[in-house]
């Protein structure tokens, strides 16, 4: 079976390791999206594992169409009877890029039309959803007149790893955070900071890598668990190969620290839930408190305050000791991410390598100094 997996932009090669390392082969790479064909195994594996991977899915489709008329055709032969078994509700999602078709609602009720024709047997039946089953996501991407046509077997977005409880403005991605963490070739017996933590997103992500902690062991439920036809042998396999690879004897130094320690009860249950609460020491401190210390050699992984919450006076301010303690501390290894755009204005930009992103839909700028 073919198995595609989505990330945001520029973390594909992150991706890509994090297949390699579960021993998958022949990975193809596009933009935002790799794929590769293995068992039906790999669906329990990966979803469990990617710290990095926006959603799973397995490709039941994948050809050049043209026209309302073969698309129809290739749904109508695609067995969706074996697919969903018992009348579930089906939620279908279109994306269309430079291609023919390109009104994504038409490509939707087209596909619902072809899907529920073959799932009734007849176009003049009523296909009646049973609400009390668990939706199934079907994804049509196309791009370039090339459709796939996939099967969720995610449901939701796999950053929603379960262990934040509550959430409050402005926290980061989990997958994101994770992303900036293995960016940062964090060498585990280095020191990790986050002088922003808020709700510790970046440092129980550390936490969870430096443990090999898969991300979807504990709390994660998934679309392909309600699959009649998906074996439930494959995640318990999943579930015991993730219980096996978690380091439980290793010492490491993670530091979290904020101005503000309004959500801490919060951040320590977060991270209490996801199994690392004993590995994070937090104290409050404004990032200033740092700002005539010399030659630090730590990794720091930050996603610094923007608009939220404060004025534009106050976080210049806030971006220009960054740019000091920069300046004094030529080892440290920093990585940030900001929307604040006038940052480029406080640095000397030839210094840095920046790169645009999104934290959900949210421009953003991931900033990393040259050494
Ligand atoms: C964008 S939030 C960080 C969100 C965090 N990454 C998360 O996922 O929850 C920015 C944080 O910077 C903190 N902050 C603002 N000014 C600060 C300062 N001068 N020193 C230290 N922390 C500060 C705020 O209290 C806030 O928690």
């Amino acid at each position: 079976m073919k198995i595609v997996v989505t990330c945001i932009a520029w973390v594909e090669s992150l991706l890509k390791k994090e297949l390699e390392k579960l021993w998958f082969q022949n990975i193809e790479v596009l933009d935002r999206i790799l794929s590769f064909v293995w068992d039906e195994s790999a669906v329990a594996r990966v979803n469990m594992t990617s710290r990095v991977a926006n959603k799973v899915y397995v490709e039941l489709f994948w050809g050049k169409i043209y026209d309302f008329d073969s698309l129809f055709n290739c749904l109508s032969d695609i067995d969706w009877k074996y697919l969903i078994w018992n009348n579930n509700p089906l939620i279908i999602k279109a994306t269309s890029i430079k291609s023919e078709l390109s009104s994504t609602p038409a490509i939707q009720k087209v596909s619902t039309k072809a899907i529920l024709t073959k799932l009734t047997w007849s176009k003049d039946k009523f296909y009646v959803e049973n609400n009390e089953l668990p939706p199934i996501e079907i994804f049509l991407f196309l791009k370039d007149d090339n459709l796939r046509v996939l099967l969720n077997t995610s449901w939701e977005a796999l950053h929603k790893r379960g262990y934040r409880t509550s959430s409050h403005e402005a926290p980061i991605k989990e997958s994101l955070a994770a992303s900036l963490v293995l960016l940062s070739n964090w060498n585990f017996s280095n020191n990790l900071y986050d002088f922003f933590c808020w709700s510790w997103t970046i440092v129980i992500e550390a936490a969870m890598i430096a443990k090999n902690i898969a991300p979807g062991l504990i709390w994660r439920k998934y679309a392909f668990e309600n699959f009649s036809w998906y074996p439930k042998k494959h995640l318990e396999d999943a579930r015991n190969e993730a219980k096996e690879k978690i380091f439980s004897w290793k010492e490491y130094n993670i530091f979290a620290s904020d101005i503000s320690e309004e959500y801490i009860e919060d951040a320590k249950i977060n991270a209490k839930n996801a199994w690392v609460e004993d590995m994070i020491k937090f104290e409050v401190k404004p990032l200033n408190a740092y700002v005539w210390a010399k030659n630090l050699s730590w990794t720091v992984v930050s996603n610094p305050p923007y608009w939220l919450r404060m004025n534009q006076k106050d976080l210049i301010f806030v971006y220009k000791d960054i740019a000091k303690i920069f300046d004094n501390n030529e080892n440290l290894n920093w990585w940030l991410i900001t929307s604040f755009m006038e940052f480029d204005d406080l640095v000397d930009l030839r210094n840095w390598k920046k790169r645009k992103l999104y934290n959900g839909s949210e421009l953003c700028y991931f900033y990393k100094r040259n050494k």
